[in-house]
């Protein structure tokens, strides 16, 4: 793996390598000191062409832990402002000898472009492309998963195999839906996707899960429900659906989540819309693993810059790794 672009490029073996290796990293979190030397040396550039909070600060976070030096570029408040293109952007970078590129963009496919046009020699990653992709954050999400649903330590080595997992709300906006429901389905879960008529895409019969329009219905049969936001900012005005109509029929509130199996989790990528799509009531339920998904984000961050700059340390668990 040169690249992390989208979850579907990854195999059971690959997504299963980068979950094992996380725990690894996990344990790092736990030490006083939250560090290794492992990037001691290199170079990473945040290249952010949208707003975030959790993946920049995560990626931040996990490229510090593994010693990297790390550049923030925002492109509000930069030539990007002046119309300099991704092209001049990429290759700026590259002059200043970055070895790897997180990137976030507006625009589907950016880091496709970035790590195939020649403009950069370095490793990319991907952090959310418009409507595209996530693959960071499928990934941390099946690691929250896999230690809720299979176990921390028994589940080294394991897939999500027959975990039912529902994924409600606007289908149709979210890359992070597209990320879980391939990452999900290599790894063996069997996915639901539940949204209004107008918020499932086009074609989404030949994605690899089921499609419901009762949430109801589906609630006690499922392991993990992860809520997604609405998404005015990607939507045509004419398609925002009333948050009261909305809420009723496909927000999860305490009594419908009082249909879901006592082990069942709730998750949610954030950022969350209280009152819209989850209530406040179930958002600060210990059945909320949101606040877990942010720390366990650090973790696979830093397992997947680990395994693509093939840092000169091994991951190997707290007690034998050096501090610094
Ligand atoms: N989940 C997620 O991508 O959040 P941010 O937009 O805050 O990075």
């Amino acid at each position: 793996m040169r690249h992390l672009i989208s979850a579907a490029d990854l195999t059971r073996d690959d997504a299963v390598l980068i979950l094992d290796t996380a725990e690894e990293m996990a344990r790092v979190a736990d030490r006083p000191i939250k560090k290794l030397p492992t990037l001691r040396g290199r170079t990473i550039c945040n290249l952010f062409f949208e707003d975030s909070t959790r993946t920049r600060i995560s990626f931040e976070a996990a490229e510090k832990r593994l010693s990297a030096d790390v550049i923030n570029f925002a492109a509000k408040g930069s030539s990007v402002s002046k119309g300099e293109s991704l092209k001049d952007t990429a290759q700026t970078l590259e002059a200043m000898g970055v070895d790897a590129v997180v990137i976030r963009h507006s625009a589907s496919g950016a880091p496709y472009r970035l790590a195939t046009s020649g403009w950069i020699d370095a490793p990319v990653i991907n952090a959310g492309d418009g409507t595209h992709q996530h693959p960071t954050q499928a990934l941390l999400d099946a690691f929250t998963m896999r230690r809720r649903l299979v176990g921390r330590d028994a589940g080294l080595g394991k897939d999500l195999a027959g975990k039912r997992v529902t994924l409600v709300g606007d289908v149709l906006h979210s890359r992070v839906a597209r990320s879980n429901v391939d990452l999900l389905h290599t790894l063996g879960a069997e996915v639901t996707l539940v949204a209004p008529p107008t918020l499932v895409p086009v074609g989404v019969e030949s994605w690899p899960c089921e499609v419901s329009y009762d949430l109801d219905n589906v609630l006690p049969k499922s392991d993990a429900v992860m809520m997604l936001r609405v998404q005015r900012e990607r939507m045509n005005a004419a398609f925002f659906p009333t948050e009261r109509e909305y809420s009723r029929r496909y927000g999860l509130d305490g009594q419908r989540m009082a249909r879901m199996p006592e082990h069942a989790i709730v998750m949610h990528p954030g950022p969350m819309v209280r009152g819209m799509e989850i209530t406040a009531e179930v958002a600060d339920s210990d059945r909320c693993t949101v606040v877990e998904q942010v720390a366990n984000g650090v973790s696979i961050r830093m397992a997947v810059l680990y395994l693509l700059l093939g840092g000169s340390e091994p991951a190997a668990p707290a007690t034998t790794t050096r501090t610094e």
